[in-house]
């Protein structure tokens, strides 16, 4: 892998063109979805919990899941104090000097750490895009080497985030299966994410002069269970791909982003989709994102629910071990979605 330079650092030059390394050949289309676009689903888990709306609430998730594959959740369980103090915390860690910064800065051969997205030619185009990459759960999975101690509470404050987003994904993870009408099979569901594995990107996307040439994050969809996203600041970013069209996520105060993973993908035998998203930054304003990936533990084996593939729908995708999905990933062929290589 290939050392790629700090976005931050290169806006602080007060740059007035871009490096061609982040020139996209197309025009990316930052600007505000119009009127006839349609809006992301917003469901409130609260309805989900209460016995009376609980059955049309469940519908909108289902329908989402199915639809967008993505959406807004409200009530979710995670207080306004803990949202509140990593939003904080984000901010304060990238407002820090770039020396600062450094001190938690990947090492060559690690995921984790401060620094950007690897490459692995100097060809390829770059993302408009610092990031922090951490392990936060099991606690055993942390490297506290590259946590930082600055700002003071940046760690006691992750620590608390992490486990309220581990609770909230054992929580919807069951209402997903509820609304795929599992029944025997719906604890082992989403029990995998009790004891799961959430590791946890901080982003950081600075202002840029040319908005619509660069791109903040490529379109992917996420490999993870389920992936949980934070907006940290009010300035709009993530697009979902939807019927060919890319539509804003605009940041709701108190919500969080629920994308369906990969994972979720094989094991609700792609009734719910993983969709593809990407990030467009701003031409003024910095945005930060808290964005939390959910595995289930790697114990589970990842495969469509059986009580999904009676009554004439055969299973879509292979069963295998948590190990053997990411050797799928590092053994398919480029151009080629490696959830491909798991087609049956
Ligand atoms: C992501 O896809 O993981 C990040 C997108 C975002 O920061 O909004
Ligand atoms: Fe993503």
């Amino acid at each position: 892998s290939l050392p790629v330079p700090s976005v931050q650092e290169l806006v602080s030059q007060q740059l007035h063109t871009v490096p061609l390394r982040y020139i996209r050949d197309e025009i990316i289309s930052s600007s505000s979805h119009d009127d006839h676009s349609p809006s992301v689903p917003l469901i409130d888990m609260a309805k989900l919990f209460h016995h009376d709306s609980q059955a049309s609430e469940l519908q909108k998730l289902h329908s989402a899941c199915k639809d967008w594959g993505l959406f807004l959740l409200i009530n979710h369980g995670v207080s306004d104090a803990t949202l509140g103090n990593i939003k904080k915390q984000t901010q304060e860690f990238f407002e820090l000097p770039l020396e600062e910064k450094k001190l938690w800065a990947q090492k060559p051969g690690t995921l984790e750490g401060y620094g950007q997205a690897f490459v692995t030619s100097e060809e390829q185009k770059l993302d408009w895009n610092d990031m922090i990459f951490l392990k936060a759960l099991p606690i055993q999975n942390r490297k506290l080497e590259f946590w930082p101690e600055k700002p003071q509470k940046f760690r006691e404050t992750v620590q608390n985030y992490s486990e309220d987003i581990r609770q909230l994904a054992v929580s919807i993870t069951k209402f997903m299966a509820m609304g795929l009408g599992l029944n025997d099979q719906a604890q082992e569901f989403s029990q995998g994410f009790q004891e799961g594995t959430y590791d946890v990107r901080f982003n950081c996307y600075p202002p840029c002069p040319q908005p619509d040439r660069v791109i903040g994050m490529i379109p992917h969809a996420d490999m993870s269970g389920i992936t949980l996203l934070l907006d940290a600041t009010d300035v709009p970013g993530l697009q979902v791909l939807k019927d060919g069209q890319w539509i804003f996520v605009e940041p709701i105060d108190g919500a969080i982003v629920v994308n369906i993973g990969q994972i979720i993908e094989i094991m609700s035998n792609r009734i719910y989709k993983a969709p593809d998203h990407r990030a467009v930054v701003n031409k003024l304003k910095e945005r930060f994102s808290v964005v939390t990936f959910c595995y289930p533990n790697p114990s589970v084996k990842i495969g469509p629910a059986s009580e999904l593939t009676q009554s004439g729908s055969p299973p879509l995708y292979k069963t295998v071990t948590l190990a053997e999905y990411f050797q799928s990933f590092y053994n398919r062929k480029l151009e080629v979605s490696f959830i491909d290589c798991l087609k049956i």
